[in-house]
This record gives structure tokens, sequence and C-alpha cells, in this order.
């Protein structure tokens, strides 16, 4: 019976107005997802956000406190595990010790019945390339192999919907990176619908049609990776994706194009089309590699924006590139990332340089200015003490 609910394609998944409550806890609040049959869907966000809590949900280990799941257009809300067309891969991938590396992959197969499955265990260990191993132990194989047979394992019952929990975390930087492009083809390959969990953020971009930004239950920002890269509609997404320098400010100006944004008494133009908002206080901001710094002023240039003059506080080299930490009085500390073209760093450690950047490089944020104090308002030692005392008084009230 259960045969007839695994797929030969993947399938949609749909999650409507979920809510999680844990006593004392509200783990997911209000989601709404919607992922097309047959797309690699990643789930990002930061430790705690409720990612895990969404994958057993869809799986059926766990029971919403409200809302729906349908999964390809049928709703599973009340279904027991067994009956959904989902096959999870966790993070801790337990294989049976005592069983080959053939038998583990064939287990679930034999268990639901299936006929021939042997040449189907083999078929799937090709995929991932381990079927010259099948015949020894999970502890006879390294743990990037390990975890190529958990998704083996997985993907040999077919399931309309493949959940990934961070299937690759145990693994180094580099397997890491080569298990994420043999994933990313083995979707391709068999068409099923994965949805990925995962906190990095690399991982996320460099794999999915679609990714959701996931904050404190929350889906703050979804969409495809250039996208949320390019436009990122709030400051968490802005810096959880990569880094982003913000600026918050007064808008000063307005035309079809662009506004003008006035950042500590420096005109800033965004386009229009890229800023969120175009009245009133509001941040914006530019990411680290599409800066460049000047050791001298640059001659006004209408199609730039430059702020300075400023200090290097830091320079740190990491390989590909150099990131450079600069301070610009009434602004605060900007990063900038330059590839190494040359031998050592351009700039030292206390050169006075300018920042600049296309203006068609900027982003606004959707987000209020007005609705916390998300930033320090600048960096002056007068706004430290005084956001120092305001944090001592908290703690001595607390005690
Ligand atoms: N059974 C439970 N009872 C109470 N709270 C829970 C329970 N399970 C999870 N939580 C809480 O719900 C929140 C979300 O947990 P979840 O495991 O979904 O996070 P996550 O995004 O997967 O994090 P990580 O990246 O660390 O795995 C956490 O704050 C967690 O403490
Ligand atoms: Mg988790």
């Amino acid at each position: 019976m259960a045969i007839a609910s695994f797929a030969d394609k993947g399938a949609d998944l749909e999650l409507v107005g979920i809510t999680k409550r844990f006593p004392g806890f509200t783990a997911i609040e209000a989601l709404d997802l919607s992922i097309p049959a047959g797309s690699f869907f990643a789930l990002l966000g930061p430790s705690g956000c409720g990612k895990t809590t969404t994958l057993r949900l869809v799986a059926g280990l766990e029971e919403p406190t409200a809302g729906r799941i349908l999964i390809g257009g049928k709703d599973v809300t009340s279904t027991k595990p067994f009956q959904r067309p989902v096959n999870t891969v966790f993070q801790s991938y337990a294989l049976f010790p005592h069983m080959t590396i053939l038998e583990n992959v064939a287990f679930g197969l034999r268990r639901r019945k299936v006929g021939d499955p042997v040449a189907k265990a083999h078929e799937a260990l090709r995929l991932v390339e381990l079927d010259h191993l099948a015949a020894r132990r999970p502890a006879q194989l390294s743990g990037g192999q390990q975890q190529r047979v958990a998704l083996a394992r997985a993907i040999v019952n077919r399931p309309a919907l493949l959940l990934l929990d961070e299937p690759l975390g145990a693994l180094d930087l580099k397997l890491r990176r080569q298990m994420q492009l043999e994933l990313k083809t083995i979707q391709t390959e068999v068409g099923l619908t994965f949805l990925h969990v995962t906190h990095d953020q690399e991982e996320a971009m460099t794999m999915a049609d679609t990714v959701a930004v996931m904050n404190k239950g929350r889906i703050e920002q979804m969409g495809a990776p250039e996208e949320l890269y390019e436009l990122p509609r709030t400051a968490f997404v802005a810096n959880f994706l990569g880094q982003s320098n913000l600026f918050t400010g007064q808008v000063t100006g307005s035309s079809a194009d662009a506004i003008v944004v006035d950042v500590a008494g420096v005109p800033i133009t965004v386009p229009r089309t890229r800023a969120k908002r175009h009245a009133g206080e509001v941040t914006i901001g530019v990411r680290p590699e599409k800066v460049s710094l000047l050791t001298e002023a640059p001659a006004p240039d209408s199609a730039r924006n430059v702020l300075g003059p400023g200090r290097v506080t830091d320079v740190s080299f990491s390989g590909v590139s150099t990131q450079y930490l600069v301070q610009v009085p009434g602004v605060g500390e900007l990063t900038v990332f330059a590839q190494n073209m040359v031998f050592g760093p351009v700039v030292h450690e206390g050169a006075e340089v300018w920042i600049s950047w296309n203006a068609d490089h900027g982003f606004g944020l959707e987000d209020d200015p007005a609705d916390g104090p998300r930033f320090a308002p600048d960096d002056s030692t007068e706004s430290i003490a005084v956001q120092r005392r305001i944090a001592l008084e908290e703690e001595l009230e607390q005690a």
C-alpha cells in the first residue's frame, strides 16, 4: 500500500499557515511555503531558527499546532510518517553496522516488499559511485562514503520528496563541496523534489534553485540565490547571506531612477528599482566586494558613491581575497573585499582611504530603521559609552 505513494518523480510540497508550539516556546510561526515538484529547495537559517522542526513536521514526526501540509496536492497533515511519500537523510546518518552496504540500501525495499531489491540497491549505489564497495560494512567506509550510502538508502525508495537535514555537516570542506555538486547532479538526474536544510549560506546558494532564509521561526525572504544576494529585503538577510555594509539615513532626494539618502552628511544614490522604500528614514547597503578602496579623494562622479576619508583599522588576508576594515567617522566600520591580484596588501593598516562604489550596485532594505536598534547610530566613543551605561544599568536592574 505504501508503495503506490512512492513516486518516480518529485511532488510539490506546500505548507499553509504552519505553527508549531512546544510547551512554552513557539518554534514556527504562521509559515507558508510552496516548493514546486522537481526543485532543489534550501532552507537556510541560524541555529535554533526552526529548520529541523520544519522537516520533522513535513516528515510527520511532529504534529503542527495549526496549519496544513500538502504533498503532491494531497493533505497529509494527519497521516502517519510511513504513509507520506517522504524520506529523510538526517545529519547523523546511522547505518546498520552489522549489515553490508548493499543490505543497508536494500533494507527499506525489502521491508516494503518491493520487487528486485538487490538490483535496485545496486543502481542507487552506482548513482553515488559506491557500488564497488557494496559488500563492505559501514565501519569500513570513510565518513563521506557513509554519507553517500545514507543518501543512496533514501533515494532508492524513490520518495516524491527527499528531506535532507544538514547531511553534509560532518564532512571536510573539500568533500563537502564535492558532495554538494554530486547531490545537485543526482537531484537533476532523478528529478525528485529536495528540501535541503543548512546553515551554510554558500552551500544553499551553490545547490538550490530557491533559497528560503529563515529567522526565528519565520521566513524572511525567499527566492533564487542571485536575487536574494543582490537584493536582500531585510538586514538579517543582508548579513546572513554574505556580508553587507549597511547605512541608515533620511531620503533627501528622489527622481524617476534613483533615491538619494543622506549618510552622515554625504549624499548616497541608490537605484529606485533596487530600493524597497523611497521616503523617510531608510537603510541602504552595498556588498563588500562591490566596494573599492582609494588612497586619494576621487574626482566627483555622479555614477559613483564615495565615503571618506576613513582609516584602515584591520587588514586580513584570506587567500583569494583580502578583507579590509575601514573606520569612517560618523558612518562606522565598513568592510571591503579586494581580490588578491598583486602580492601583499595594497593598503596597510592605518592608511587614510576613501571608499567608492558604482551607484548601480547599492540596495535599499524594506526594514523600518525605527523598528529597533539593529544598528548603532554611530561608533563615536560617546555613543559607545552611552550604550555601555544602558547595558550596565539593565544588568544591575535584572540582578
Ligand atoms: N521538543 C521540543 N521542545 C521544546 N522546544 C523545542 C523542541 N524541539 C525544538 N525546540 C526548540 O525549537 C527551536 C527550533 O529548533 P530546531 O531544531 O528546529 O532548530 P534548527 O533550526 O534545526 O537549529 P540547528 O541549526 O541548531 O539544528 C529551538 O529553539 C529549539 O530549542
Ligand atoms: Mg537542526
